[in-house]
């Protein structure tokens, strides 16, 4: 056996044990897609989607896209440099002129976009400092920024959102200037983040500003769904924004929003972006098509998604779910085993709906979960079905009583 085969082998060990088992619960195969979706020929209630204001399958959205492959086909065979379209740049101001800054750059992926805005933006002048919930797009960043020769930041952590511990660190950096990393809300634990005062802190220091990934905010929080700079009304505060098309934008993307400098420095700057194939124009339509229901109506979009998170988040507390920090749509339920996660993911995916557990290492030891995503494309049926199985196999699988499992027969 080859050194290689002998690590892949050995680091498969867990993942082999859950699919002996028959508790494997990732990469299940879609037969088609969408919040109703379709799975080994059943229909799946699907709770794990991040298709926040679900529109991802609006009849609408799939005609402009059909139009545009019509028109450019499905790549452009090249990146940006030599592959943009008026579609891209036509998108890209209207997104600036919607979201409220002077400039906006789109990129392949979410990911690429933080990764290249990081590594474009810190320098061996910069302290990056990271929430340590960070997502992995700007922990990655981060590390590729830390690993330039010659130019590597200083790299530091604050405790998950306390203003506290972040003005410890900015007090105590070693470099110049500081890059405070946060997220609008995040993604496990569905919590936001405590930005007025987060801001506050970094406020008090004239070379250190914030870099906001909005990913699950966008479309979601404030009024209009601009996200959580519309919600607290901080506009002008927080120079730079990175989202994605990939959860209320109904396809795949990066965006990354500023001011024209520095918009124009990560766009010759960002090797996540020059050295990466463009954005396909069908994509690019998707998002200019739901872009446009945001701003017909997004207030009505995005207050009936609130509507919806209100009427399962008090049946859940009801039931007597521990919901964890959550204060948005998304909703850990909180199992705190590692097993019950599994169980209770698979009876419900028999029994027709589908929330996948996050389990360690996703997750610290003792706070695994169920996945749960309350979207605008969620029915009340839906919503009581998922309720009504939850409560099921909640008591099943002592996720209600808190009372351990009993250990597995081998
Ligand atoms: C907080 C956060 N940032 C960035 C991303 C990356 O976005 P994308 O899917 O567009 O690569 C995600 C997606 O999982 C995310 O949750």
């Amino acid at each position: 056996m080859s050194w290689m085969h002998k690590k892949a082998h050995d680091a498969l060990a867990r993942i082999r044990e859950a699919k002996d088992k028959q508790v494997y619960p990732y990469f299940r195969q879609f037969e088609s897609g969408g919040l109703h979706a379709t799975i080994d020929g059943k229909p799946i209630i699907n709770f794990s989607s991040n298709d926040y204001l679900g529109l991802t399958t609006h009849p609408k959205v799939k005609e402009a896209s059909i139009a545009a492959v019509k028109k450019y086909s499905c790549g452009l065979s090249s990146s940006r440099v030599q592959a943009t379209t008026t579609a891209h740049v036509e998108l890209e101001e209207r997104l600036a002129n919607w979201f409220g800054f002077e400039k906006c750059l789109t990129f392949t992926t979410g990911y690429q976009a933080m990764v290249g805005t990081i590594m474009s933006l810190a320098d061996k002048d910069t302290t990056l400092i990271l929430d340590n919930l960070a997502h992995a797009c700007i922990l990655d960043g981060t590390f590729m920024a830390a690993g330039t020769p010659r130019n590597a930041p200083e790299v530091r952590f604050f405790n998950h959102n306390s203003a506290r511990s972040l003005r410890r660190v900015l007090k105590t950096r070693e470099r110049e200037n500081a890059l405070v990393c946060i997220e609008g809300i995040y993604s496990l634990d569905g919590d936001e983040a405590k930005l007025s005062e987060l801001l506050e802190a970094t406020e008090e220091h004239e070379n250190a500003a914030i870099l906001l990934d909005d990913a699950h905010g966008t479309g979601t929080l404030g009024k209009g769904g601009r996200g959580i700079i519309e919600k607290y009304g901080f506009e002008g505060r927080v120079p730079v924004v990175v989202s994605t098309f990939s959860k209320t934008f109904g396809g795949i993307g990066g965006i990354l929003l500023g001011d024209a400098d520095i918009v124009d420095h990560v766009k010759h700057f960002a090797r996540s972006f020059l050295f990466s194939a463009s954005l396909p124009v069908p994509v690019v339509a998707a998002a200019a098509t739901i872009l446009d229901m945001l701003e017909d109506h997004g207030e009505a979009l995005v207050s009936e998604l609130h509507s919806k998170a209100a009427y399962m988040r008090k049946s859940l507390l009801e039931i007597g779910f521990d919901l964890g920090d959550s204060d948005t749509h998304i909703m850990p339920v909180m199992c705190r085993e590692e097993r019950k996660a599994l169980f209770t993911h698979v009876a419900m995916f028999e029994s027709g709906v589908m929330m996948v557990p996050i389990t360690y290492p996703g997750v610290k030891k003792g706070e695994e979960r169920l996945r749960l995503n309350v979207t605008r494309g969620h029915s009340r049926e839906d919503m009581d079905q998922a309720l009504e199985l939850l409560k099921l196999f909640g008591e099943s699988f002592f996720i209600l009583s808190g009372e351990e499992l009993a250990p597995m027969e081998e």
